[in-house]
């Protein structure tokens, strides 16, 4: 093994700790522990309480998983942003404090980069356009002139956000994606497609789902068959984003796609992208449903990868960033993927 990192995610509601190794890329170890909310929306302090009171035996657990002692480990990972402050700031602290007690390297790495570069390295697919769906984020992108470029996004809430504030409002929560279904998917077997009764928005590259969220709660009030409503709603909104990646691969001309993000564990998302790449001969592989929801493994191997081109932070300038955008990022290793190092 030539480098072993050890990366820790803390943007929402994943504590992650994963440890992965170069030459041979092996991934030694992924622990996650997820904060489950009674009911309603995770509260950032909630959340940062659970993480601080479950980081320790996640490290614990993840040395152990890989065999390996701190020693061996070369450099510590960390997701700064983008993300909720005080969930963040306890991964920064913990990532802060190993790299200052154990003289290790402390490496910067954005969450939203880091969904897109687990997506490269367990597809294979090394210059993919992207379509990146989860609870935080709807963003259609690839890698143009050293960053990944924003080609589409959603213009109010995520695509993610849209189906679980909807699961919660009408009852049918918990919305997690679990094998490839959520509440919304469940809910929406056998339904039938309601014409018109659900705004589509596609404005120029972007989406909007604020509209179709007000609309769905809207018909449930009004009486109408709920399986109806489900699958109204998640075609309406599945067939916007599968839009705007259509759009992005027409403007990009990229020959491979890749779905990544949490939404990318939905079957019927993997179904209709791959539907849309066929029609484009293009080639289509999402990340594996394993690795689409938040892992400290996609933290640990982007620092790998930012490891080999000599970027590290140091732990005074290790700010937390809530809005940090994938297209303030440099990427100066791309096309390389863990296994190239
Ligand atoms: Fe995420």
């Amino acid at each position: 093994m030539d480098k072993v990192v050890l990366g820790i995610e803390s943007t929402a509601h994943t504590f992650g700790v994963g440890i992965v190794s170069s030459n041979p890329f092996e991934i030694l170890a992924d622990v996650r522990k997820t904060y489950k909310p009674k009911e309603g929306g995770i509260l950032p302090r909630e959340v940062a309480s659970f993480f601080s009171s479950v980081a320790g035996n996640a490290l614990a657990e993840a040395l152990q998983q890989s065999g390996l002692k701190i020693g061996d480990i070369d450099a510590i990972a960390v997701a700064l942003g983008p993300g909720m402050g005080p969930a963040l700031r306890v991964g920064a602290t913990v990532a802060r404090t190993l790299s200052a007690r154990y003289r290790k390297p402390l490496i910067p790495v954005n969450h939203a980069v880091a969904h897109i570069e687990i997506a490269r390295a367990l597809t294979g697919l090394k210059d993919p356009l992207v379509l990146y769906v989860s609870g935080g984020n709807t963003t259609v992108t690839t890698f143009v002139e050293g960053r990944y470029r924003v080609f589409g996004e959603t213009q109010d809430i995520a695509l993610g956000n849209l189906l679980d504030t909807f699961a919660r409002e009408v009852g049918i929560a918990p919305p997690y994606i679990i094998e490839g279904m959520h509440a919304v998917d469940l809910c929406a077997e056998n339904g039938e497609f309601l014409e018109e009764k659900i705004p589509y928005r596609v404005k120029g590259q972007d989406v909007s789902f604020s509209g179709i969220l007000t609309a769905a709660i809207r018909l449930v009030k009004k009486g109408f068959k709920l399986s109806d409503v489900c699958f109204t709603l998640r075609e309406v909104a599945f067939s916007a984003v599968i839009e705007v990646a259509e759009r992005g691969l027409a403007h990009t001309e990229k020959k491979s796609f890749t779905l990544a993000g949490g939404v990318a564990a939905s079957d019927i998302l993997r179904e209709k992208a791959s539907l849309m790449a066929d029609e484009h001969n293009v080639l289509f592989k999402p990340v594996p449903k394993k690795f689409a929801g938040d892992n400290g493994v996609m933290i640990a191997l982007t620092g790998l990868l930012a490891l080999s081109e000599g970027i590290t932070i140091d732990v005074e300038k290790s700010f937390v960033k809530q809005r940090w955008r994938l297209d303030e990022v440099d990427i100066p290793w791309y096309p390389k993927i863990p296994q190239d190092l």
